[in-house]
């Protein structure tokens, strides 16, 4: 029997993954740290490691996993930005989920825009306090407005379903535009101009990095809704906050944080909060922020763990990995 160490586990992760263990011979270690150059060693004995968004494989940590024996990484997710591919290159393959519930996280996306757009947010503490007033709270008509959406993946795709559902028109930016009915392929600088909500759906890559910065916000319209449920870095968290103080932005949904792994998916509301734009971000009327929670539905959970799994299954098994992510070039 195999044995995988699993790192930064919740209650959810555990009740999942025990759920389709029976299937496949593996014991399952739960740890609940995440997965650094320190905490590496708790994989001592293990054959492979399961590991998620906020750990952190980079050289020294894989350094350590393949020095005691670990030549296979499964991500129970699908972004691998935080993984050194150089470091792992033809020593430990990196195995992931490319897909578990697109509509999982494109629901999460409309949700904060509609949530902000129509401020049920404030609505729902004041009349929590029978504070029955509607002043500040107009939003607009998402019928007939222009969404931008910037990366048209899977995610796009399903995100851009439930816009069109709503009447809405659809700009979209993507360097592999995807033939669809009901979707205009713009310039990154068009969609900015000319877009009432701006969706991200692209992954973190170095061309991506802060795809929205002080540049694009200036762009953009005044009153614009920003959502991010990608990663964290593609949005300059000080431009945000600026275009915010500014009055440029008109609400922004965040549900992924460029500095999140410190604070995400933890309980630290007895904790003095160190970062001051997160803090300053957190404090707006107008912005709503989520601990990267957009994939978390009982589906997403199921199909994580049953392809997470299998992808050891088939290493293990000499099987073809198809969901294996290798370096470019
Ligand atoms: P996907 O691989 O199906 O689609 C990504 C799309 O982005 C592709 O069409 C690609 O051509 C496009 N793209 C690449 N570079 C781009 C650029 N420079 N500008 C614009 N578009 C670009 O990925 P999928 O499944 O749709 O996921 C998208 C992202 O969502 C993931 O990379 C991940 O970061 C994030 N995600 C967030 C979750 C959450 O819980 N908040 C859960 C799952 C994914």
């Amino acid at each position: 029997m195999k044995t995988i160490s699993f790192y930064d586990t919740k209650p959810y992760d555990k009740y999942f993954f025990e759920k389709q263990q029976g299937q496949y011979d593996f014991a399952i270690n739960f740890y609940e740290e995440k997965l650094n150059k320190h905490t590496a060693r708790m994989a001592e004995g293990s054959d492979a490691v399961v590991a998620f968004v906020n750990d952190t494989l980079d050289a020294p940590t894989l350094d350590r996993l393949y020095g005691l024996g670990i030549r296979v990484v499964g991500m129970r997710c699908a972004g691998y930005n935080n993984v050194d591919f150089n470091a792992a290159k033809d020593r430990i393959r990196i195995l992931r989920v490319p897909a578990y519930s697109p509509y999982a996280v494109a629901e999460h996306a409309m949700g904060m825009a509609l949530m902000l757009n129509r401020k049920l947010h404030r609505a729902y503490n004041r009349t929590r306090e029978y504070n029955f007033s509607l002043n500040g709270l107009t939003g607009f008509d998402f019928h007939g407005k222009t969404i931008g959406v910037i990366g048209t993946g899977k995610i796009g795709q399903a995100f851009i379903d439930i816009c069109l559902g709503f009447g809405m028109k659809i700009l979209a930016f993507d360097p592999y535009p995807a033939a669809r009915d009901g979707v205009t392929y713009v310039e990154l600088d068009t969609l900015c101009r000319e877009s009432s909500v701006i969706s991200l759906h692209c992954p973190l890559t170095k061309d991506t990095k802060h795809i929205i910065n002080a540049d694009t916000i200036a762009k953009m319209k005044e009153g614009v809704i920003v959502i991010n449920t990608s990663r964290g870095a593609l949005i300059d968290s000080e431009a945000l906050l600026e275009g915010i103080k500014a009055h440029k932005i008109g609400a922004a949904g965040l549900d992924v944080y460029e500095e999140e792994t410190d604070f995400f998916y933890e309980d630290r509301s007895d904790r003095i909060m160190q970062d001051d734009v997160l803090a300053r971000l957190i404090s707006m009327p107008n912005v709503v922020v989520t601990s990267h929670q957009a994939f978390l539905t009982a589906e997403a959970l199921g199909n994580i763990a049953e392809v997470t799994l299998r992808n050891l299954y088939d290493y293990f098994n000499g099987k073809e990995l198809v969901n294996e992510v290798k370096l470019q070039g």
